[in-house]
C-alpha cells in the first residue's frame, strides 16, 4: 500500500470516529505528527503499518453506532464533529471500562444483588443527622445510575420531611441511566408534590452548581424545563416518557479525543416540578446561572473506578462534592471493599488480584490535603470498621445454593463478582473461553454457602455554624 492510499484510509477513519489526525497518530503509534509526514513523503515501517491498522481494528465504530454517530436523530447531518462514541480500546482497556462495555454487566447486578437497597438503606440513615434550612431540603446525586438508590432515598425522604418543599439534583451523563432513572420518578411528584428533580451531564465541578465554570461551556447549557400537568403517577410518566426526543437529542456522550474521558456533547439541565406547585416552589426551582450548591445531602455511591488514582478521587471527584455541602450537610460516599467471596472467586481465576487499593482512610486523608483550608470546617468521619463496613448479597432462592447450581445462578454470580472487582473485557474474554471459571464460581458459592460482597462508607460533614 503506498503513502496515499494509507492517508486516506486514516483520514476516513479519523472522520468516522471524530478524532483530530494529530490524536490519532499520537494513539496509534505515538506520533501526533505521523500524517503531516505521510504527506510530506515521510516512509514508515511495516511494523508501524502493523500498529496503525490493528489500533483502527481495535477502535472500530460499530455499524450500529456509527449512524447514530454521524446524524441526528431528526436525520440532519450534525453540525459540528461529534465526539467518537466509546469504544473499548486495547490500548486503554480500563478507561473506557464503566462507560459502555459494562451495561449489561451493571443491570444484571444491581437486579440479581441487593446493593442498591442496602446502600440506599445506608444513606437514608444520614437523614436522621440533616437539618434542612427553609426554603427546601436539598440532596444532590454525585451519578445516579440507574436511579435505583436515588428513588430509594427519595421515597425514605418524603417519609422523614413529608411537608418540606424538596430539591434534588442528579448527576449522569448516560443517557440510558437517565432514561432508566427518570422512569422511577412519576410516583415520587405524586406521593410528594413539593419535589423539584433536576438531572445533568454537567462534570463533577460544575454540576452540583448547575453552573459551569467555563463560559463557554455555561453558553453552551441546553436549560430545559418540564412542568407537569395533571394529578397522578400515570399522567407524570406520560409526560416524563415525552422527553425522549429531547433526550435523544440533547443526552448524547461520547470520548473526549484529548484526554480519553467520558465527556458530553452538549451540557444539559433537565429540571422537572409539578406544574400545580410552581408558586410554592418558585425559590426553590435553580434558575440559570443562579449557581448555588449548599446541599444538606450528598450521595456518593460508588462514584469513582476502583483502580482509579488516588489523586483522581480526591481532587476530581470527592473534593468537589465536599465543597457543595451546605451548614450542618453530610456527604455519605460508598465504594467497593472486597475480602468477600466475590473477591475469593476473581482471585481463584486471577491470583492476587485485588483492586480495591485505596480505603476510605487513605481517601478522607487525600481530601483534606486536596481541600486545604478550604476544609476546615469539614469534619471528615471514617468510623470504626463495624460502622463503616456492610455486607449486601446475591438473591438466592432457599435451596438454590446447595447441591447442583443451575447455570444461570452461576452466571449471576459471576457476573457480580467480575462486576464487582472491575475487571476490563479484555482480561474476561481470555478466561471465558473454557469452563473454569464457571468451576470457580460453583466452588466458592458451595463452601460459603452462597455469596455476598462488602462496601465501604464514609461521611464528610459541615459543621452548622
Ligand atoms: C455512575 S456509577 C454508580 C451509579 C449509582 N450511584 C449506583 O450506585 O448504582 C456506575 C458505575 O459505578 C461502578 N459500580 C457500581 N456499583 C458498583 C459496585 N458494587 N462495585 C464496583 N463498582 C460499581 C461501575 O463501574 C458503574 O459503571
Amino acid at each position: 500500500m503506498n503513502a496515499q492510499e494509507l492517508l486516506q484510509e486514516i483520514s476516513a477513519y479519523c472522520r468516522e470516529t471524530g478524532l483530530a489526525e494529530s490524536t490519532f497518530g499520537r494513539r496509534a503509534v505515538n506520533d501526533g505528527k505521523l500524517a503531516a509526514r505521510l504527506r510530506n513523503g515521510g516512509r514508515i515501517t511495516t511494523e508501524t503499518l502493523d500498529r496503525i491498522r490493528s489500533f483502527m481494528q481495535a477502535n472500530r465504530v460499530p455499524p450500529d453506532l456509527r449512524s447514530s454517530l454521524l446524524m441526528r436523530p431528526n436525520g440532519l447531518a450534525a453540525r459540528t464533529p461529534l465526539l467518537p462514541r466509546a469504544v473499548p480500546s486495547e490500548a486503554s482497556p480500563q478507561r473506557h471500562f464503566r462507560f459502555f462495555d459494562n451495561r449489561q454487566k451493571y443491570l444484571l447486578f444491581v437486579h440479581t444483588c441487593s446493593e442498591k437497597r442496602v446502600v440506599a438503606q445506608r444513606v437514608a440513615l444520614e437523614l436522621a443527622g440533616i437539618s434542612p434550612r427553609p426554603p427546601s431540603l436539598r440532596v444532590f446525586d454525585a451519578g445516579v445510575g440507574d436511579g435505583t438508590v436515588l428513588a430509594r432515598v427519595m421515597r425514605a425522604m418524603h417519609d422523614r420531611f413529608p411537608t418540606m418543599p424538596s430539591c434534588v439534583v442528579g448527576k449522569e451523563i448516560s443517557l440510558e441511566d437517565v432514561r432508566l432513572t427518570l422512569q422511577k420518578m412519576p410516583d415520587r411528584f405524586f406521593e410528594h408534590p413539593a419535589q423539584v428533580l433536576v438531572l445533568t451531564n454537567l462534570a463533577y465541578a460544575d454540576a452540583p452548581w448547575l453552573k459551569a465554570r467555563s463560559p463557554a461551556t455555561e453558553a453552551r447549557i441546553v436549560w430545559h424545563e418540564l412542568a407537569l400537568s395533571g394529578n397522578s403517577a400515570h399522567r407524570f410518566e406520560e409526560q416524563i416518557t415525552g422527553l425522549e426526543a429531547f433526550l435523544a437529542e440533547n443526552w448524547n456522550a461520547g470520548i473526549d479525543p484529548r484526554t480519553g474521558n467520558p465527556a458530553f456533547e452538549r451540557p444539559v439541565v433537565l429540571v422537572i416540578y409539578r406544574e400545580d406547585h410552581r408558586f410554592l416552589l418558585d425559590s426553590v426551582i435553580p434558575r440559570p446561572g443562579q449557581g448555588s450548591a449548599n446541599y444538606d445531602l450528598v450521595i456518593a455511591s460508588q462514584p469513582y473506578r476502583a483502580r482509579a488514582p488516588l489523586t483522581f478521587k480526591a481532587r476530581r471527584v470527592i473534593a468537589p462534592l465536599a465543597r457543595a455541602l451546605g451548614p450542618g450537610g453530610r456527604l455519605i460516599a460508598v465504594h467497593s471493599y472486597g475480602h468477600d467471596p466475590g473477591q475469593e472467586i476473581v482471585q481463584r481465576v486471577w491470583p492476587g488480584d485485588d483492586p480495591f487499593v485505596h480505603d476510605r482512610h487513605d481517601i478522607l486523608r487525600a481530601v483534606k490535603e486536596e481541600l486545604g483550608p478550604d476544609g476546615r470546617d469539614l469534619v471528615f468521619n471514617a468510623f470504626a470498621d463495624n460502622r463503616a463496613l456492610f455486607r449486601y448479597d446475591m438473591h438466592a432462592l432457599p435451596g438454590e445454593l446447595s447441591e447442583t447450581i443451575g447455570t444461570s445462578t452461576l452466571f449471576a454470580a459471576w457476573n457480580a463478582a467480575v462486576y464487582v472487582a472491575q475487571v476490563e473485557d479484555e482480561r474476561l474474554a481470555a478466561v471465558v473461553a473454557d469452563g473454569r471459571y464457571l468451576d470457580a464460581t460453583r466452588e466458592v458459592l458451595q463452601a460459603q454457602g452462597g455469596l455476598w460482597f462488602h462496601d465501604e462508607s464514609y461521611v464528610i460533614s459541615r459543621r452548622r455554624h
